[in-house]
């Protein structure tokens, strides 16, 4: 049985109900199959793990070298020590905002398994690639991008697929659309990865909401979330948590 989880990616916001009420609403929800992980601004980490009463915490992103002149960067050394276990790594808004390049993903996806954060790589293709049907080659080519390096080193890593027409823009992916992209992820791993990772989770984001939380378990074949937008409101967060744990608990 593959773990499953539901991130919420609070990007450059922080929750409007402040960290200390949202932490408490999350820690008084009952969990079940599923860890909930927060990944808040880099500089608020220590303050969700202390206040967080057991619930995992992600960065946003790691280094993607040891230590060194790298201004701006955080090294994972640095995120496991103020008690950080993910890392997000390849996020859309950081390889076309930030111009993150695959070799750089893969660097920081090594950083984080050697520092004992298990990494979340995001992938996901625009609607320019998608209108042209190129979305399963594209897919693949970002997952073949990560080097053997980085996946000969132990520790779970998962896969988030987000795209990046969904990411932000309230039109979801269905879950039909997102069991076929699944099973594409899914070969692609078996063609690029060693064998120990073809059962990574896979989770899907982009404009996930209480409202389609339903149709994209139901029919997504998924084994999460990535949240954005709607994971700055805890009692929408629970609900996709809700959404996703109370249908496993019915299957
Ligand atoms: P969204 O963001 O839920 O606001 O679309 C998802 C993400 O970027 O991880």
């Amino acid at each position: 049985m593959r773990n499953r989880y539901v991130i919420a990616n609070w990007k450059m916001n922080l929750p409007p109900e402040g960290i200390g009420a949202y932490l408490d609403e999350l820690g008084s929800a009952p969990k079940r199959d599923a860890r909930l992980i927060v990944a808040p601004p880099f500089v608020y980490i220590p303050e969700v793990v202390r206040k967080g009463r057991g619930i995992a915490v992600a960065a946003q992103n790691c280094g993607d070298q040891k230590s060194g002149a790298f201004t701006g960067e955080v090294s994972a050394a640095m995120l496991h020590d103020v008690g950080a276990r993910f890392a997000i790594v390849g996020h859309s808004e950081r390889r076309n905002v930030y111009k993150d390049t695959d070799e750089m993903i893969g660097r920081r996806m090594a950083m984080a398994l050697e520092n004992g954060l298990t990494p979340v790589l995001c992938i996901g293709e625009d609607l320019r690639v998608r209108d042209a049907g190129g979305v399963a080659e594209h897919l693949s080519s970002q997952i073949r991008a990560v080097s053997s390096d980085a996946l000969g080193l132990s520790g779970e890593v998962v896969v988030a697929y987000e795209p990046i027409w969904a990411i932000g823009t309230g039109r979801n992916a269905s879950g039909a659309m997102v069991a076929e992209t699944v099973a594409d992820i899914r070969s692609a791993l078996q063609r690029h990865w060693p064998s120990s990772r073809w059962d990574a989770p896979i989770l899907y984001g982009g404009s996930v909401t209480p409202d389609n939380v339903g149709d994209l378990v139901a029919n997504g074949n998924i084994d999460g979330f990535l949240v954005g937008g709607a994971s700055l409101d805890s009692r929408k967060f629970l609900a996709i948590y809700d959404g996703l744990v109370g249908r496993l608990a019915r299957a």
